[in-house]
């Protein structure tokens, strides 16, 4: 099974955007993925709904729409609306199993997120609730960070504790993938690679074809 590639439009002109979409389709991505930050849960502000919104009405791409906001089950039916994978954070305040089951409720794939500090073990009771996890590899809040090895270890394990449980779940990994760090992170584990910086340039069609050669 080759690896899937989802985008992240956090570094692109969203003026733009409509010919950045089409070009990402085109090169074959398989999924677009969309960065939420609130300003409270990251130092930083990035966009909600109406963006999300609107790149749906203008893509068949699924959107994977990654929450970086506290508690963010008050705004889970809202989200629901638009995305295809609604993934939140562990350390973000909400219920993490009801989160997961409400997600699910809502018609959407859950995907539970974890920071750099999180322990791998410390997720693995929810794995059955999960259709994907995400293994931050940056500190989230910014595009254009460099990669920390240390998710590759994370990936591991997490990938060992799937087969543990005879669950069959997305493993995505998240911040500073580049040509470098994509094979290491596919060959720890990692089935979804998010892309930043690193594809939102001039290559931006070599590049999306060597991630989705990996
Ligand atoms: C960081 C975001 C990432 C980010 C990735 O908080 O979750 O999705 O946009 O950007 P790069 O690939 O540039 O690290
Ligand atoms: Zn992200």
């Amino acid at each position: 099974m080759s690896v899937k590639l989802a985008p992240s439009v956090l570094t692109a002109d969203f003026l733009e955007l409509t010919a950045d979409i089409q070009a990402l389709e085109a090169a074959g991505v398989d999924m677009l993925h969309m960065d939420v930050m609130d300003g409270i849960f990251v130092p930083n502000i990035s966009f909600g709904m109406p963006l999300i919104r609107s790149v749906k009405r203008h893509t068949r791409l699924p959107l994977d729409v990654h929450l970086m906001i506290d508690r963010p089950h008050r705004y889970l039916a809202e989200f629901a609306e638009a995305a295809d994978i609604l993934g939140f954070h562990y350390e973000a305040g909400s219920d993490v199993a009801e989160t997961l089951k409400e997600i699910r409720r809502l018609g959407c794939k859950a995907c539970l997120t974890v920071k750099p500090c999180t322990a791998p073990e410390e997720i693995f009771e929810f794995l059955p609730l999960c259709d994907m996890v995400l293994v931050m590899s940056v500190e989230p809040g910014f595009g254009g960070q460099k990669f920390m090895p240390e998710a590759l270890d994370k990936l591991s394990a997490l990938r060992a504790e799937c087969q543990k449980q005879g669950l069959h779940i997305d493993l995505e990994v998240d911040g500073g993938i580049n040509g470098e760090t994509a094979p290491l992170a596919v060959k720890a584990g990692a089935t979804v690679l998010v892309a930043g910086s690193y594809v939102f340039s001039p290559e931006m069609q070599e590049r999306v074809e060597y991630l989705k050669s990996l």
